[in-house]
């Protein structure tokens, strides 16, 4: 658990209004381009949930990083996360489905789907992950490739959160300076030099 971008809501067939034009168009397709350009290192900066269950455990991230490397004929995403939780690092991988005709992101944990619409952002530097969720239950995480975004990625994260009816004020930020993952990831970059391969990539 406590994946910032996976903590989403659970059923698998929410499209609140997916296409409404006042509001994020969700159900943008997914091309192998789009795979290519999410494909890489992100930082999680900020996100909004209103469950309360997925609400608290973002609180508890303190900081997080991964990588997407894409699968463009098994539509799949591999992750690689580093969370920082509690001042400890936890690292995790998994596979995360591509679902290119919904432009939903799907990951299978505990049992459950965790899926969140995929939207892409003017700035190629970013991308979002969208809920639609209804009020009680909806939810939108931002990331970017540098650990901070700028201030015209914040509005433009800011923009969509209030399309689909939240407030700036619910956001809750990572904090790059509370991250302790830097040196397993340094680990497993010297691993993989070597030609080793990090064990919970096997997975
Ligand atoms: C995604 O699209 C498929 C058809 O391609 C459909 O069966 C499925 O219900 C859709 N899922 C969601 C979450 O919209
Ligand atoms: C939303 O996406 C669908 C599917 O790609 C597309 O047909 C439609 O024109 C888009 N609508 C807007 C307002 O961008
Ligand atoms: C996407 O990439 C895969 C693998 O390279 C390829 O087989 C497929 O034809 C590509 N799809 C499109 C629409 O280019
Ligand atoms: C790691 O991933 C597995 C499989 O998706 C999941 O069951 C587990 O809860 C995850 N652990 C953490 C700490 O994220």
């Amino acid at each position: 658990m406590a994946l910032p971008w996976a903590l989403a809501v659970l059923s698998l067939f929410p499209l609140l209004d997916a296409h409404s034009p006042t509001c994020t168009n969700f159900s943008v397709p997914i091309t192998n381009a789009t795979l290519d350009q999410v494909s890489g290192k992100w930082f999680y900066i900020a996100s909004v949930f209103h469950l309360p269950e997925y609400k608290e455990s973002t609180k508890k991230i303190q900081a997080a990083f991964f990588y997407f490397a894409p699968n463009h004929e098994e539509d799949t995403l591999l992750l690689r996360e580093y969370t920082t939780i509690g001042n400890q690092c936890i690292y995790n991988s998994s596979s995360v489905k591509v679902d290119r005709e919904n432009g939903t992101l799907a990951k299978f944990a505990e049992g459950k789907v965790h899926f969140g619409y995929l939207l892409l952002p003017k700035d190629p530097k970013t991308f979002m992950l969208a809920f639609p969720e209804d009020k009680q239950n909806m939810g939108l995480s931002f990331y970017a490739d540098k650990p901070e975004a700028t201030k015209e990625q914040m509005e433009q994260f800011y923009e969509h959160l209030a399309c689909m009816g939240m407030d700036k004020s619910e956001v809750i930020y990572s904090d790059e300076k509370k991250d302790l993952c830097e040196p397993l990831e340094k680990q497993h970059e010297e691993e993989r030099k070597k030609g080793e391969r990090p064990k919970a990539d096997t997975v």
